[in-house]
């Protein structure tokens, strides 16, 4: 007799233990459900503002921002006569664009990998006849390539004309040779190999 009333409160008691386990493992799954379901209302709202937020900056793109310095829109020369332009982040990132799909390959890094001589830095560009480190100056040998010393036509640039490339996208181009050769960590090095 007391052999079974032991067994019943035994098992009773097991019982007992079971429905708690369980329990417990019901709150816990309700526990993580709900906080499943905050981390996906926190994570839906991130997204939200991030996507508000990026096409402000979806423009520009990671080197100029990094790189050249464009918090606010910056001036580059226009003639070498003290009359400049102002370029922002997104115009220099258009320039960065072109420069990449049609000048790169022979001048990455704003080198010169066919004749390292005459590479994109500032100080090349300063001293070629006529300056090139003007919008100006630099559209101009872009439209028609000229030799360094500015006496002959060279046929080893690429010569952009007007139907290709119009004046406004062209500026832009130049203003990020510009832009680069004057803050773009080691643009324009002649220490290729
Ligand atoms: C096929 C290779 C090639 C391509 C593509 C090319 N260039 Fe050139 N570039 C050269 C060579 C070679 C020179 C040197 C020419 C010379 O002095 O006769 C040069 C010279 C230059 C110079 C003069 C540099 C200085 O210090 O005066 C500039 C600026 C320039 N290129 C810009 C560009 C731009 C911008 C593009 C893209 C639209 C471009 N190049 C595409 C080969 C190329």
């Amino acid at each position: 007799m007391l052999r079974r009333l032991l067994d019943f409160f035994e098992k009773s008691g097991t019982v007992d233990n079971n429905s708690r386990e369980k329990y417990q493992k019901t709150t816990f799954a309700r526990g993580l459900f709900v906080s499943i379901r905050y981390l996906l209302v926190v994570l839906v709202f991130c997204l939200g503002t991030w996507t508000v937020s990026s096409p402000a900056h979806a423009a520009v793109n990671q080197y100029v921002r990094r790189y050249l310095d464009v918090a606010e829109p910056v001036a580059i020369a226009v003639d070498g006569k003290g009359e400049t332009k102002q370029f922002d982040g997104e115009d220099l990132s258009v320039g960065q664009n072109l420069f990449s799909k049609n000048c790169q390959r022979c001048h990455v890094g704003g080198s010169n990998l066919i004749d390292p001589t005459v590479s994109l830095s500032l100080e090349k560009l300063a001293n070629a006849t006529p300056p090139r480190d003007n919008l100006n100056g630099l559209v101009a040998f872009m439209r028609q390539p000229m030799t360094y010393d500015g006496q002959d036509e060279s046929f080893w640039c690429r010569e952009v004309p007007e139907s290709w490339i119009p004046q406004e996208e062209i500026e832009k181009l130049a203003a990020f040779v510009i832009r680069a050769a004057q803050k773009g960590p080691g643009w324009g090095t002649e220490d290729l190999f």
